[in-house]
This record gives C-alpha cells, structure tokens and sequence, in this order.
C-alpha cells in the first residue's frame, strides 16, 4: 500500500476538497460523473471520503468503492452508510485484486494527478471493465486557467497547512489532452469528454470505452 498522506486530513477533507477546487467544480464534476457511468455494476478507485460516490450510487445498481487510505475507507463507510447498494473497501488502485473484466465501469476522480505512476492506474482500471464496458475519469487541473488564477491556486494551496499535508512527490497536473492520451494508450476507445471549467480550477473529464472484444493475448 503507498504511503497515506490522505489519512490525516480525513476531518477536513470535505471542506478542503470544496476550498480547493470550489464547491461549483464539485458540483458540476459530481453531474457530469453521475451522468456517464454505466448502469450495472461500478467500481471507483481513490473512493476518498465519498464526496463523489453518492452520485454514482445513483445513477447504477451497485458500487464497489475502494480507497488504499483506512482512515478515508472508515469515513466513506460512515457516509454512505444509508447508501444500500454501495460496500467501501481497502485497496490499492495499481493492483485492486479484483479479477478480469468483472465491472461493467470503472471510476476514478482525482486520482491520476495524486499517484506517482497513472498509467498504471488506468491499465488496472482497463483491466477490471468488462469488454464494451466503460471507464469515467476526471481530474482537476490548472492547464487552461490564466498565470494569475495559477498563482492564485498555488497560494491557495500553500497557504493551509493541509496543502503541504498532501504534498507527495510524483503528483503533476492532468490535462484534458493528457487524460486523452492515457486512455487511448491504454487501448480504450470512443473516448468522449470535455474539459468542465470552474470558477477557482477546471476538471478534465473523460468517458471511455473498453473495445467490446478483449484483444488476443499469446499464451
Ligand atoms: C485527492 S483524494 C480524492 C478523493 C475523492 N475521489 C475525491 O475526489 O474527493 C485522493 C484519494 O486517493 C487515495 N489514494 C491515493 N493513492 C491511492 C492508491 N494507490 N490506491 C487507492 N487509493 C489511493 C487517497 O487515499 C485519497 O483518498
């Protein structure tokens, strides 16, 4: 399990999150996420505290929502406890245990930019969707925000002590073009989406398409 820097902000995560990349952006991420996923069966990687799965919850028949961080995995348990179609539980994005194809979508929202190694990320989540099944990803970002909201970003971040909190390194921006280049490398297709602006940050966001015949491996 990587090290868990989220733990410790579990209390404020909420409040944080909202702060950090405005509570317009949450909103309109949580819409455009509930709207993409399939019905059926999901799993979200990164669940965090939960702020994105109720959403989700709604809109398919069941969720597995994992996270590799205890203290976030017991707080999502605790919110979405009245959520009957949704079990949270511990595990790690890059190797989940899960087995092949088993998910008819998989999610992840602001994910990619906090794991040192996303590509990986996004072939586990290739991996576990089911052929013709999909995948929903979004990220904020500050690609696309001009030199003075970027700094004001910074400043944002810097200036609570929960920003250095989550400071990790190999976290990077993930553009809405470089989100595109992830999923198609990692064999996805009829990628759809666009970038979601906010007032403070913007969001890449992108829906995936697994092909609907898994492709030939040699023995
Ligand atoms: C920025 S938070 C996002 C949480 C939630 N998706 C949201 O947008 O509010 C990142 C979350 O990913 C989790 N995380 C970090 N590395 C992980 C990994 N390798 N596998 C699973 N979860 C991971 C952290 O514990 C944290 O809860």
């Amino acid at each position: 399990m990587p090290k868990d820097v989220w733990g410790p902000l579990v209390d404020h995560y909420d409040e944080w999150h909202s702060y950090m990349a405005g509570a317009d952006l949450v909103g309109a991420v949580s819409r455009a996420v509930a709207g993409a996923v399939p019905r059926g069966y999901v799993v979200e990687l990164g669940c965090g505290t939960g702020i994105y799965t109720r959403g989700i919850a709604r809109s398919c028949d069941r969720v597995l929502a994992l996270d590799a961080s205890g203290p976030m995995v017991e707080q999502a348990r605790v919110e979405l406890a009245h959520l009957a179609n949704v079990e949270v539980r511990e595990a790690d994005a890059y190797a989940t245990g899960l087995p092949d194809g088993e998910a008819d979508g998989v999610v992840a929202v602001n994910l990619l930019h906090i794991v040192p190694d996303p590509e990986l990320v996004v072939r586990e989540m290739r991996r576990i969707v089911r052929p013709g099944g999909s995948v929903v990803i979004a990220d904020a970002t500050v690609t696309g925000l001009s030199a003075a909201r970027v700094l004001e970003s910074v400043w944002r971040t810097v200036r609570r002590p929960e920003g250095f909190k989550t400071y990790r390194r190999g976290q990077h921006d993930i553009s809405q073009t470089t989100l595109e280049s992830l999923v198609h490398e990692a064999g996805f297709e009829s990628v759809a989406g666009d970038e979601i602006d906010g007032k403070v940050m913007n969001s890449a966001f992108i829906r995936a398409t697994a092909p609907a015949v898994s492709p030939i491996v040699d023995a």
